[in-house]
């Protein structure tokens, strides 16, 4: 068994496993040096030579126990067959959906788009695999990619205000969402991740009265299908204001969460695994200070079954050497 999953599955408390989100990004100059020759994000993603290439350079680095696979939760609407371009200093454009279009979609197509996603998930399990390490293959929540084709870029803070105005079109897609991310998740698993993380970055967004419908019924579909294929998954509902009642009714192998929650309450609410919590701002400041707050994480779950990440993505101006004093922090901890 690997450090994760003695964690997530023996709900082992003695070793603080670590991987970061975003591991693989422009934090590293040895990421920037192939993105600037390639302008084209979905393309790269596309590219299984070097998107895996780049999917183990934070390995050759340092002491992690994942690799996570370099693509992005935007490839499902991509692989639906709306457009997606990232535009610097803008983040993520969509084209406007056509839901004959993906409506008329089938399977082989949709794998046929994405699959040196797989590939990629091949040769980078290969080498997690002899070195007992994990390959986590991820999808974005149906929630959140609901958001992005809809809204067609980040939402920020808001929703615009007409957001709701098409329930017939939203039901729709949302079963359509459902159903590929499922194919999605079945692909990379049968080409050798081994955990799934579910990303829900806009949870956070919605009221009270609208979890059950958007977040919890259908994020539970897809935790129950991993389930199904033997493999654990880890959710992120950044920013969800009631952690507890999410892992209560969506029952994930682990929560990760973020910045803004108190991890004491969490200790005392949540009786699963848990993952990450630490601000990545913290990585800007000094080791004294990040030597501080890590351990302050790993003190709060030293009883509790722990896998060592951030509260979200490690930024780009992070510095790669304290990215590597973080890892030895929680490795000699
Ligand atoms: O964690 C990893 O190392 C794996 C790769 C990964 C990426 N995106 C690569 C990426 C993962 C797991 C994601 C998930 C993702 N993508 C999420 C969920 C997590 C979160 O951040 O909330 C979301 C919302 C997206 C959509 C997305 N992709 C946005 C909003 C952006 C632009 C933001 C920015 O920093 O410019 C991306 C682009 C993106 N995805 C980059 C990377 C490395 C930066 C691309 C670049 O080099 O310009």
């Amino acid at each position: 068994m690997t450090p994760i999953q003695k964690v997530l599955i023996n709900k082992n408390t003695s070793i603080n496993p670590i991987w970061i989100m975003r591991q693989a990004g422009r934090y590293l100059p040895e990421f920037r040096a192939i993105r600037k020759k390639n302008p084209d994000f979905i393309n790269l993603c596309l590219n299984e030579k070097l998107s895996s290439e780049i999917t183990l350079q934070p390995l050759k680095r340092f002491d992690l126990d994942a690799a996570i696979i370099f693509s992005d939760i935007l490839m499902l609407p991509y692989g639906l067959g709306q457009k997606v371009k990232f535009e610097k200093n803008f983040g993520p454009k969509l084209g406007r959906l056509n839901l004959k279009k993906i409506d008329n979609l089938n399977e082989i197509d949709f794998v046929q788009k994405l699959n040196p996603v797989y590939k990629a998930i091949k040769k980078v399990s290969l080498e997690t695999n002899s070195k007992n390490k994990n390959t986590i293959g991820f999808v974005g929540a149906p929630w959140t990619i609901l958001v992005y084709m809809i809204n067609q870029k980040s939402p920020k803070k808001n929703l615009k205000k007409d957001f709701f105005k098409d329930e017939f079109l939203i039901n729709k897609i949302l079963i359509i969402i459902e159903k590929f991310l499922k194919i999605h998740i079945k692909n990379q698993i049968q080409k050798g991740a081994n955990i799934i993380q579910i990303f829900d970055s806009w949870a956070g967004l919605l009221e009270k009265k609208d979890l059950l419908k958007y977040v919890y019924d259908p994020t539970s579909n897809l935790v129950n299908y991993v389930k199904s294929l033997g493999i654990p998954v880890i959710c992120f509902p950044r920013e969800i204001k009631n952690y507890k009642e999410f892992c209560e009714i969506v029952k994930p192998d682990a929560v990760n969460i973020d910045y803004n929650v108190d991890p004491k309450d969490i200790l005392r609410d949540i009786k699963i695994p848990v993952q990450g919590g630490l601000d990545p701002k913290i990585l800007l400041t000094d080791q004294q200070t990040l030597k501080k707050e890590a351990s302050k994480y790993l003190n709060i779950f030293k009883d509790h079954p722990y896998i060592f990440n951030l509260g979200h993505g490690v930024l780009p101006e992070t510095d790669p050497n304290m990215f590597e004093y973080l890892v030895k922090t929680v490795k000699n901890y």
